[in-house]
């Protein structure tokens, strides 16, 4: 008999939830039961799409005894309070990133779910990324040799509307202009991601940043462009690039991996991989660029992953710790901004 999929209350119906409430109908252990959000009509027409009912009380969200787990989908100001409410109510959470915009609301995040014993996972899915996982593989198999050098980018121009309304415009707010609310600007918000991944496919800490960001163009109080140097653990040395105000974007590859004996490169959505290798290894020939294609469908398959953690009782694959390891990075960078200094890890 198949397993009774596990019941989503979706807590927060703005911009990014449809792209969760559409992996979750897609995803076959999970299952959405509810939708809640402080504005009624970003819940309703969720809610309505998706065929499920809504609230705009949170108490009435989390007594539902249907709701086995909660995705927190509101800005990072919001979520130390409504995840604690969540872990008190016996719910696993599943909490977008940022994780928070501050250490101590991370911390605190991380100490309700421990204490109520119940499952927390950041969102961040492009750890599911096929490019990244065969990343990840030549590494352990010692095809790519030690890691040397990283270089990320995040470099697209949003539209004015964005920082009121998102890429739709379903909830009309002004937390994303504010440093307080939102945490900062394309930092914390796009290349938290990848930071995040590179962690998930190397497994390397960041011991010391060096950064440098300004807001040069959009009328807001965060960084609207930013870049850092790293050091990792291994003295592996990264560049971060981000900006949110690049005229035409750019097309260039977000990720690059370069080990001592070869390199791999994807754009995130571009559904490729293309690795160097010096020496054969894996089917892969020797000195030449080989291309990788994959199908993704990075947050269907994080939801199966956080469900079959929670229905086994043990740590999603992603986890608190790992939000709150990526929110460390990025807020050495702004701290190493704000003193022109570098910044050593841990904060
Ligand atoms: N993983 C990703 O790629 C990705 C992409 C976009 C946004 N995000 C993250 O998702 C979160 C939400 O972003 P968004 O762009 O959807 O924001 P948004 O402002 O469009 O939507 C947030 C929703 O939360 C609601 N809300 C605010 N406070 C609430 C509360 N206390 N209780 C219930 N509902 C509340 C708002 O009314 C709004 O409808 C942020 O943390 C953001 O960084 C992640």
């Amino acid at each position: 008999m198949a397993e009774k999929q596990l019941g989503i209350g979706m807590i927060g119906c703005g911009d990014i939830a449809p792209m969760h409430t559409k992996a979750i109908a897609a995803a076959e252990t999970v299952k959405l039961v509810a939708c809640m959000d402080v504005a009624e009509s970003s819940a309703k027409s969720l809610a309505e799409e998706q065929g499920v009912p809504y609230t705009t009380e949170l108490s009435e969200l989390l007594g539902r005894s249907d709701v086995d787990a909660v995705t927190i989908a509101t800005p990072a100001f919001t979520h130390a309070d409504l995840v604690e409410q969540a872990a008190k109510a016996g719910k696993a959470v599943l909490c977008e990133k940022p994780l928070a915009a501050s250490l101590e609301d991370a911390d605190r995040i991380i100490a309700s779910c421990e204490q109520a014993g119940v499952a927390l996972s950041t969102c961040f899915p492009l750890r599911y990324l096929g490019a990244a996982k065969l990343t990840r593989q030549l590494l352990q198999a010692g095809a790519l040799g030690q890691v040397i050098a990283i270089r990320v980018r995040n470099l697209g121009e949003k539209k004015e509307s964005y920082w009121t309304g998102g890429f739709s415009g379903r909830t009309i707010t002004d937390w994303r202009k504010s440093k307080q609310q939102s945490g900062g600007g394309v930092i914390i918000t796009n290349l938290i991601h990848h930071l995040d991944l590179i962690r998930g496919i190397t497994d390397l800490e960041v011991v010391r940043v060096f950064g440098e960001s300004g807001t040069f163009v959009t009328d807001v109080e965060v960084e609207d462009t930013g870049a850092a140097c790293l050091r990792y653990e291994n003295e592996a040395i990264g560049v971060v690039e981000g900006s949110s105000c690049f005229p035409g974007g750019s097309n260039e590859p977000d990720v690059v991996i370069v080990g001592q004996k070869g390199q791999s490169r994807f754009g995130l959505w571009s559904g490729k991989c293309e690795v160097y290798l010096k020496g054969e290894a894996r089917g892969m020939p020797a000195q030449e660029w080989v291309t990788r294609e994959f199908q993704d469908a990075v947050h269907v398959e994080f939801y199966e992953q956080f469900a079959a953690a929670v229905r086994q009782g043990k740590t999603p694959p992603v986890t608190g710790e790992d939000g709150r390891k990526a929110l460390e990075i990025v807020l050495a960078i702004y701290r190493s901004t704000d003193t022109g200094q570098p910044v050593s890890l841990p904060l």
